[in-house]
């Protein structure tokens, strides 16, 4: 399984991000699941750089532009030269701090232009008794995909997100079996979108309140093929045991 790390803006001290790195080092010598660090764009050279471990490193967010006069933006360029090889687009924090479903494209775009593999986040506000949630995900997933060229949609990583579930905690998380309904339903959204049968490979992660205590139960239930990981990747022991969970 892949499991991602997103650190958010939750580590501020570079010696807690050289701390976490170090403990999943660790962890990933005892275990098969690739793991991947979303650190803080600043701390991300100084710890990807000089890494020859199976840990791989990810950007939070891209730019939307490709360089030059844009005070403030981190390029995809700048992410692969600082050693990432992963980027989350169009996470909801993003999403919510002003970036459309155009923005997003520009992004995925950007970061495919340089080989960074995106992770592109979509999930609904609200799951209504209407089902319109359904809808929903598939406008996102469909207006983020569309513009890009067949070869191009079947390189991206799906976390499905659902914007309910995030920063809460377990027992607030999606149920297994209503996870197993979204998968299902993702899958079908990207046979529809991706050529040939590439969408059997494609992988489809879940984010949104994963902590050791409910990750084994959605892994074991739903066809996730990793996790995005918020507030229990930030903290050295949960991380170890949500990854434990999965062995
Ligand atoms: P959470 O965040 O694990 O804290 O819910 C997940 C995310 O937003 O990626």
């Amino acid at each position: 399984m892949l499991i991602i790390a997103n650190w958010k803006a939750y580590v501020e001290s570079f010696e807690k991000a050289k701390s976490l790195v170090a403990a999943s080092k660790k962890l990933s010598r005892a275990t098969e699941h690739d793991l991947v660090l979303a650190t803080p764009a600043p701390f991300l050279a100084a710890l990807a750089l000089k890494n020859k471990s199976r840990v791989a490193f990810a950007a939070q967010d891209v730019s939307s532009t490709t360089g030059g006069a844009q005070t403030g933006e981190t390029t995809a360029q700048m992410a692969v030269a600082a050693g990432a090889s992963y980027a989350i687009v169009g996470h909801s924090e993003r999403r919510a701090a002003g970036d459309t479903n155009t923005v997003v494209t520009e992004k995925l775009l950007h970061a495919l232009a340089r080989n960074l593999i995106p992770i592109l986040c979509i999930g609904e506000r609200e799951r209504d008794r209407e089902g319109r949630y359904l809808a929903f995900v598939r406008e996102e997933i469909t207006a983020a995909l569309m513009p890009l060229a067949a070869k191009e949609r079947s390189k991206i990583i799906i976390a499905y997100e659902p914007l309910w579930a995030i920063g809460k905690a377990a027992d607030q998380s999606i149920d297994p079996n209503d996870l197993v309904e979204m998968t299902l339903y993702i899958r079908k959204v990207l046979a529809e979108l991706l050529p040939g049968r590439s969408s059997a490979r494609a992988l489809v992660l879940y984010g949104g309140a994963v902590e050791p205590t409910n990750v084994r139960a959605l892994a074991q239930t739903a066809r996730v093929d990793g996790f995005l990981v918020g507030h229990s990747s930030v903290d050295e022991q949960s991380f170890a045991a949500l990854v434990k969970q999965l062995s």
